[in-house]
């Protein structure tokens, strides 16, 4: 693979941060579609891709957020053009059929509810992680929350699908009036060890 350049190093890491309010720029509908686009490419185990993402752009959609956030998130929540919820469905064996040759995965999952719910976790996180770095790959800013209440957005948005709502992530353009310094970053001597 060619490594990155630093303009995108800057875009996708060193510069990016996550915003505390936004600017009154939209974000284009097709901007999404792009988006997961991208997002879908990232690896999943057994390329089983159990994310699930709802968007929600306009205001009628967000007002009904409004109610499951946390009191430090509701202004930045609702000033924000998008919100996505990062979801997962629980039954995301039922369409392995169609993403990986093993016919046996199916049933396996099927049969292990502690396997199939950790694996769908565990995916459908890491793709809410491709999905800020993909945001910052396109030029927006990404601010991901947890502070929410979960039951509330499985009740109101997910229920349809019977999918789990993991985190919250706000797109949009970042308006950097104010913002605190970078907190501080572990260390590679504090974080890592080289076996
Ligand atoms: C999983 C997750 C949940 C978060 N939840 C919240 C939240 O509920 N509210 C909030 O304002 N920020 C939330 N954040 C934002 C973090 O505090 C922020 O990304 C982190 O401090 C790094 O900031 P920086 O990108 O500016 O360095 C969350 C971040 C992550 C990754």
């Amino acid at each position: 693979m060619t490594p990155v350049d630093d303009n995108a190093l800057d875009s996708l890491f060193r510069q990016a941060r996550t915003p505390q309010r936004w600017t009154d720029q939209p974000v284009p509908q097709n901007l999404l579609q792009d988006l997961y686009d991208l997002v879908k490419l990232g690896p999943t185990s057994g390329n089983c891709q159990p994310a699930r993402f709802v968007f929600l752009t306009t205001d009628d959609a967000k007002q009904r957020l409004r109610p499951a956030l946390s009191a430090g998130n509701i202004e930045k929540a609702m000033t924000a053009p998008v919100v996505v919820i990062v979801a997962h469905d629980p039954l995301f064996f039922e369409q392995l059929g169609q993403l990986n040759p093993e016919p046996a995965l199916r049933d396996w999952f099927a049969a292990d509810v502690g396997l199939s719910e950790e694996t769908a976790l565990r995916n459908g996180t890491l793709a809410g992680g491709f999905l800020i770095l993909a945001a910052r790959a396109l030029g927006l800013d990404a601010l991901p929350m947890s502070g929410f209440d979960q039951m509330a957005v499985e009740n109101t948005f997910l229920s349809t699908w019977n999918w789990r709502a993991n985190f919250l992530v706000c797109l949009g353009h970042a308006d950097p009036t104010d913002m605190p310094p970078r907190a501080a970053r572990l260390t590679f001597e504090e974080a890592c060890q080289v076996l």
